[in-house]
């Protein structure tokens, strides 16, 4: 007899959880009418079962024993969003031995064991589908396997965070306290569990990590991204930001040149304000995509919170559906099959913004220009003021584009200066029209 529903298990009911069983059962005319199929959430795993929620769920669907989920042969699709690794992962794998579809919104299972993961897969004739991983909201994932297989993508750029966008957001646009707006940025269900994740960009490499991967078709790791998170972003440099007309993004950056060698990176960026990334503000995220043919695109709208993201999952439930209803599960996950080559520092070549505070006395200037000039660095603009009250001044360096390894030479030989008392910051700057 043919089947009339579909039985699904849910392992977390947290703020993207709730966000599922509020669609499901919200539009569950209209999944019906799409996939032809009822889809009904089974049994959903919770940590604490007598737990306050914002949504009220019948209690026989709730469960703290994962293997009234995993051992279930009636349910058919396993959503996780509890997150983290352990036992995300171990849960993971358990269900896929059992034959069951993955949807899971965790970028740090995906890319960190992406590879394990989709091979089981493959071997169960399973799908694994992971959209709301990267962006939230945005359908970027599929975009990328589908919409631009025809061509080859060069470049993906973007803000991939929206705790770290809404922080620096408020920061940039009212003054606020960074701590008390990552507070305000977890209270809305945006932050990690560990908010040190989001802060520290390890979020966002996860994400550009499976971006790559899905985009240059190349086994890209979370070893391979540069990360440098939001932590150390000053007042002051935000203000010295907007007075040069820049703001400061934290910007995910992955980039294969024709010779197939890729940089991938995630580090706070000083964008021009007239950039379109520039007005992407709040929890909203942002991802361009090169390609060769199609030239610039981009994609832009919430990256986190309860109802966007849970689209993004159950998108990836009516996916899984229409696959089993036609027999032709496993057949979409993507192997990489490009040869990892990444691009040393010396062909990385951006602008940057440095800071320093210097003696304030004759030579110092020549001295910090005869170290950039020893190492290949030219200047766009120097910008010197006096600290107040003090004998030191500060000095602000606009270079020109330069290797990322000339970079760390200038920087690392500036440690030995004595003039030279603190290196406040340093930000690569993305080219706009206006540089
Ligand atoms: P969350 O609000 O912290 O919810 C986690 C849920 O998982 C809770 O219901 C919790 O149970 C349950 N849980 C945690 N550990 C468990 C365990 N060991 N056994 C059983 N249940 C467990 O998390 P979230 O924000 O929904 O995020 C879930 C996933 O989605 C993460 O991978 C996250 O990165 C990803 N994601 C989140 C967003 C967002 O906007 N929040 C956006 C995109 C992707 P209790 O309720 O009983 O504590
Ligand atoms: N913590 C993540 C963010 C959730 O702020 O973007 C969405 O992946």
């Amino acid at each position: 007899m043919k089947k009339k529903s579909v039985k699904v298990g849910l392992i977390g009911l947290g703020t993207v959880g709730t966000g599922v069983v509020r669609i499901v059962s919200d539009h569950q005319e209209d999944l019906f009418k799409k996939t032809g199929l009822n889809i009904e959430i089974h049994k959903i795993l919770v940590q604490d079962k007598a737990k306050k929620r914002s949504l009220s769920v019948p209690e026989h669907l709730l469960t703290a024993n994962v293997e009234d989920i995993l051992y279930d042969s009636e349910i058919d699709i396993v959503i996780e969003v509890i997150g983290g690794i352990y036992p995300a992962k171990e849960y993971v794998l358990a269900a896929l031995e059992q034959g069951k579809h993955i949807i899971t919104a965790n970028k740090d299972l995906m890319a960190l064991h992406g590879a394990e993961i989709l091979n089981l897969a493959q071997e169960k004739n399973c799908d694994v589908f992971y959209e709301a991983s990267v962006a939230g909201g945005i359908p970027i994932l599929r975009a990328l396997v589908e919409s631009f297989s025809s061509d080859r993508i060069t470049k993906m750029m973007g803000i991939v965070n929206g705790t770290t966008n809404y922080i620096l957001s408020k920061m940039n646009q009212e003054g606020a306290d960074y701590a008390e707006v990552l507070k305000e940025a977890q209270a809305l269900g945006y932050a990690e569990a560990d908010p040190t994740s989001d802060v520290e960009g390890l979020d966002a490499a996860r994400k550009m990590a499976i971006l790559s991967t899905l985009g240059f078709r190349v086994a890209v790791n979370l070893d391979d991204v540069d990360v440098t998170g939001i932590s150390h972003i000053s007042k002051e440099d935000i203000a010295y930001g907007k007075k040069l007309g820049f703001e400061i993004k934290l910007l995910g950056l992955a980039q294969c040149d024709d010779s197939d060698e890729i940089e991938v990176s995630v580090q706070p960026t000083m964008i021009h304000s007239s950039h379109p990334l520039a007005a992407v503000n709040g929890v909203f995220n942002a991802v361009y995509v090169h390609g060769k043919a199609v030239g610039e695109t981009m994609f832009y709208g919430p990256g986190a919170g309860e109802l966007p993201t849970a689209t993004a999952v159950v998108s990836d439930l009516v996916a899984v559906v229409k696959n089993m209803k036609f027999g032709v599960t496993g057949r979409e996950i993507v192997v990489p099959y490009k040869e990892k080559r990444l691009k040393s520092d010396n062909k990385k070549f951006s602008k940057y913004f440095l800071r320093m505070i210097v003696t304030d006395r004759r030579g110092v200037l020549a001295k910090i220009t005869q170290l950039l000039a020893d190492n290949n660095i030219s200047l766009d603009q120097v910008i010197q003021q006096p600290c107040s009250g003090e004998e030191y001044a500060e000095i602000v360096l606009i270079t020109y584009e330069i290797a990322k390894s000339d970079l760390d030479g200038f920087l690392y030989s500036m440690r030995d200066v004595d003039v030279v008392k603190e290196i406040k910051s340093c930000y690569r700057i993305e080219k706009g029209e206006e540089q």
